[in-house]
C-alpha cells in the first residue's frame, strides 16, 4: 500500500526513548527529562501581543506563499544587522519552521546520485531527508577532542566530483560547538573553485555564549555565492509552536524553486504566525532573548562540573545551544543500551549519541529547570557507579 521511498526514512531513534519515558511516566514513575530540544521558557509577552494584535487586525488570510514583504523585509534588515549579509527579497522565503526550510532546499537541489556531505554528530533530519530524497550521505566523524568541527583536511578528503553540498550547523545540535570565522574561512577556502553548495543551519544563532557568531555565508564572497542560511526563531526566541523559519541565497533560482514547490504543498505560512515573528526579529525580544541567553550560561557552567566531576564521564563545555553531548566511553559504547538503563532503573531520559550519528555519547538538553538539572546529574552518577560495578 506505501510508496517505497518511505522506507528510506527511518523513524527517529529518540522516540524509542521518548516512548519508553511516556510509558514509565503513565505508570506513576517519577521520570526526570534531558531529551527535549525546545526552550522551557514561554514564548515573550511581546510576542504574544503581536500575535493577539495580528489577529484583531483580521490579518487571518492567504498571503503571498513566500511570505509577506513586511516580514521579508524584517527578514533582510536582521540579516544586515546581525550578519553583514544583504539579501534581496526574491532571495528569502519563509517556511513552516527551518526543517521545513531544509526539505524545501534538499528537495530543490538534489537528486539519485548526489553525495552531500554531513558532519557527524549531525541533526537528525539531515541525513533522513538526503536519504528520503535519493542522495547519498557522507558522514565526515569528530569528536570532542577536535571539539565536535570538522578540518579542512577532512571536508577536502570527502570532496568527490559527485558532492552537491555540505551541511554546517553553528552552534550545533547535538553537541553545542560554534564555528569561528577563522575556522570557517579555512573551510571556505578548501571549497574554492569547486561547485559544492553550502546549507547552513543557523538555528542556534542567539544562544552563543561564548565567543562571537559568524554567519558562513559571511566569510568571503566566494562564500557568500555557494550558500543558502537557514534560521528561524523556535530556539532563540521560544517560538517551537508558532512554526516559522526561513532561508536565504545568493542564487533566486533555489528560492523560486521552493517557492513553487511550496506553492503546490503548504502555500503561506499561517498569517497571524508571519505578522508576530517581525516582532521576533526586529529587536524587540532582545531583552527576553537575553534574559533567557544569562539562564541557560548558568545551567550550562553548573551542569558541566557537575558532569566533570563523576568518574567516569566528561563533557566539553558547549559555546552554544541548549545541549551537552557527554562522553560515557570509559562506561560503555552502546549508548541506546545505557540510555534504556538509564531510563529504566533511575528514571532519566537523554538521548543516546548513536541516534546522532556518534556513538559512545549522550546528549543532554539543559533547557530545564536548575532544580531538575541538579537532581538528574546526581541519578546519572548513581547510575554510573552502578554501572561500573556490573
Ligand atoms: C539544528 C536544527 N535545525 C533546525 C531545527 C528545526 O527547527 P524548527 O522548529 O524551526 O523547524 C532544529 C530543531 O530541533 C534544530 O535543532
Amino acid at each position: 500500500m506505501l510508496a517505497k521511498r518511505i522506507d528510506k526514512l527511518s523513524e527517529s531513534i529518540t522516540m524509542a526513548i521518548t516512548a519508553l519515558a511516556q510509558e514509565l511516566k503513565a505508570d506513576g514513575k517519577d521520570i526526570l527529562s534531558f531529551s527535549a530540544g525546545e526552550p522551557d521558557f514561554d514564548t515573550p509577552k511581546v510576542i504574544k501581543n503581536a500575535a493577539i494584535n495580528a489577529i484583531n487586525s483580521g490579518y487571518t488570510k492567504y498571503t503571498a506563499v513566500d511570505g509577506i514583504p513586511a516580514l521579508k523585509e524584517a527578514i533582510a534588515a536582521k540579516f544586515k544587522r546581525d550578519n553583514e549579509l544583504t539579501y534581496e527579497l526574491d532571495q528569502i522565503i519563509v517556511s513552516n519552521g527551518a526543517k521545513h526550510s531544509l526539505f524545501n532546499l534538499f528537495s530543490a537541489t538534489i537528486e539519485k546520485g548526489d553525495e552531500v556531505i554531513v558532519p557527524a554528530p549531525y541533526w537528525v533530519t539531515y541525513p533522513e531527508l538526503v536519504k528520503y530524497l535519493d542522495g547519498t550521505v557522507v558522514e565526515i566523524p569528530t569528536n570532542d577532542k577536535t571539539e565536535f568541527k570538522i578540518t579542512p583536511e577532512q571536508l577536502q578528503n570527502a570532496l568527490t566530483p559527485k558532492t552537491k553540498m555540505l551541511i554546517l550547523t553553528t552552534p550545533s545540535n547535538p553537541t553545542g560547538a560554534v564555528y569561528s570565522k577563522e575556522e570557517l574561512t579555512a573551510l571556505a577556502e578548501v571549497l574554492k573553485g569547486t561547485d559544492v553548495l553550502v546549507a547552513s543551519d543557523e538555528m542556534y544563532e542567539k544562544l552563543i555564549y561564548d565567543g562571537k557568531f559568524t554567519s558562513a555565508a559571511a566569510v568571503s564572497d566566494d562564500m557568500f555565492k555557494r550558500t543558502i542560511t537557514i534560521n528561524g526563531l523556535s530556539k532563540s526566541v521560544a517560538m517551537t509552536g508558532w512554526r516559522f523559519g526561513y532561508m536565504a541565497a545568493h542564487h533566486t533560482k533555489i528560492i523560486k524553486a521552493a517557492k513553487k514547490l511550496q506553492s503546490q504543498s503548504t502555500s503561506n505560512i499561517n498569517t497571524m504566525t508571519q505578522y508576530t515573528a517581525i516582532t521576533g526579529l526586529d529587536g524587540s525580544a532582545d531583552k527576553d532573548i537575553e534574559m533567557m541567553r544569562k539562564e541557560f550560561i548558568k545551567r550550562r557552567d553548573e551542569a558541566v562540573k557537575l558532569f566533570n566531576d563523576i568518574d567516569g564521564l566528561s563533557v566539553l563545555k558547549p559555546d552554544g545551544a541548549f545541549y551537552l553531548f557527554v562522553n560515557i566511553q570509559q562506561i560503555s559504547n552502546d549508548s541506546m543500551a545505557f540510555a534504556k538503563e538509564l531510563l529504566a532503573s533511575k528514571g532519566v531520559a537523554v538521548v543516546p549519541g548513536v541516534g546522532f550519528g556518534s556513538e559512545g555519547y549522550f546528549r543532554f538538553s539543559f533547557a530545564t529547570g536548575i532544580t531538575t538539572i541538579r537532581k538528574g546529574i546526581k541519578r546519572i552518577d548513581e547510575f554510573v557507579q552502578e554501572f561500573k560495578l556490573k
